[in-house]
């Protein structure tokens, strides 16, 4: 399949989840106090800062893998929506809990949670979005809810480790004793990114009723695919337009995250001494710019770049060894395929 078509499978694929499962969370969130509503729904992007009704929100991903992993698994998409409707809004709860810990003042091209309501309330919002998610879940039919339960509970615990994780490697160095290594950041962004994606794509399924060997598989798939997606987000988080992304760009370099590009242009010996230079004073802008250009002269958005790759790889490579319904595994790998290519 090539790229075009990928993007528009996957752009079809986003615009029908999202007609299933918004409704529903819409339904959710307004069961919430109407403070916590109103600054949930800024965070998922159907009202403004007061609360009257606004176009915006998030590409809905996880939501999609969800519904497409119950059809791949025999199911119904329907059957996956209660499990669409916990898993963006998991996503949601971590992304303005993040937002405080990275000190970012813009998400989906508005302000922030913390930026607009103050970080207690944003930090409220978000526990209140986590709860719902388990809320949601708990009252989902049928038995198979407890095995969703347990996917999506693994995948909290892995998320807020990797978070720690993260959160940790700002305080280390650049280079010499110390250093975070590929194989520690690979480890950190599976467990903050790709537990989430993995419990995702396996969430609608295991609602459904799949074999644990098909929810495993699944699940599995989508690690790859987060591990992959976080690569291309450390790339878009310095290369990325923010008027695109909605986000704001080089804030990773400004807070000394380990990211992809910066350990793979640091693993190139004569990227060494002007880079630390330059990565070290981040509070210049300009010296920050810099350091981009040099990651970029040291290959590291390119290695970067090809070790997203390989994941999406393995990725498609579990997907077709599950041999599950043939046209929702071909959204799927149109959908994988687009987020390589992906500006926002
Ligand atoms: C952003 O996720 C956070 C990461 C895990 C990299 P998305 O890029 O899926 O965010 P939205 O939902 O589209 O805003
Ligand atoms: C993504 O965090 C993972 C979670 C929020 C759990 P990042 O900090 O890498 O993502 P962005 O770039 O802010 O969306
Ligand atoms: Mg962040
Ligand atoms: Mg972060």
């Amino acid at each position: 399949m090539n790229m075009r078509t990928a993007n528009c499978v996957a752009t079809d694929s986003l615009t029908r989840s999202r007609e299933l499962v918004w409704p529903e969370l819409r339904a959710a969130v307004a069961t919430l106090d109407p403070r916590l509503s109103v600054m949930s729904g800024f965070s998922l992007g159907w009202c403004d800062v007061d609360g009257e009704p606004s176009e915006g929100g998030g590409k809905g991903l996880r939501p999609t893998l969800a519904l497409l992993g119950a059809r791949a698994a025999g199911g119904r998409p329907e059957a996956g929506v209660p499990g669409a409707v916990a898993v963006e809004l998991v996503h949601a709860f971590s992304l303005v809990h993040d937002d405080i810990m990275d000190g970012d003042e813009r998400r989906r091209h508005r302000p922030s949670a913390w930026k607009a309501y103050g970080v207690g309330p944003a930090l409220l919002t978000g526990d209140a979005l986590l709860a719902l998610a388990l809320e949601t879940l708990a009252a989902a039919p049928g038995e198979e809810r407890a095995e969703a339960s347990r996917l999506l509970s693994g995948a909290l615990m892995e998320l807020v480790g990797g978070q720690a994780a993260d959160v940790a490697f700002e305080s280390r160095p650049w280079t010499g004793p110390g250093a975070v290594s590929v194989e520690e950041y690979q480890d950190m962004a599976v467990r903050k990114t790709g537990a989430l994606l993995g419990c995702s794509a396996a969430i609608g399924a295991a609602l459904s009723g799949a074999p644990a060997t098909v929810t495993a598989g699944l699940s599995e798939m989508g690690r790859h695919l987060g591990l992959a997606f976080q690569m291309v987000d450390d790339i878009l988080g310095i290369w990325g337009d923010p008027d695109v992304t909605g986000k704001p760009v080089c804030s990773d370099l400004r807070r000394r995250k380990k990211t992809a590009p910066v350990l793979a242009a640091l693993a190139a010996a004569e990227a060494g001494g002007p880079l630390i230079g330059l990565l070290d004073d981040t509070r210049d802008e300009r010296g920050l710019r810099r350091a981009a250009d040099l990651i970029a002269a040291a290959g590291g958005r390119d290695v970067a770049e090809d070790m997203a790759r390989r994941h999406l790889d393995a990725a498609l490579r579990i997907l077709s060894g599950l041999r599950l319904d043939a046209p929702a595994t071909a959204e799927l790998v149109a959908l994988a395929e687009s987020l390589m290519d992906r500006r926002r």
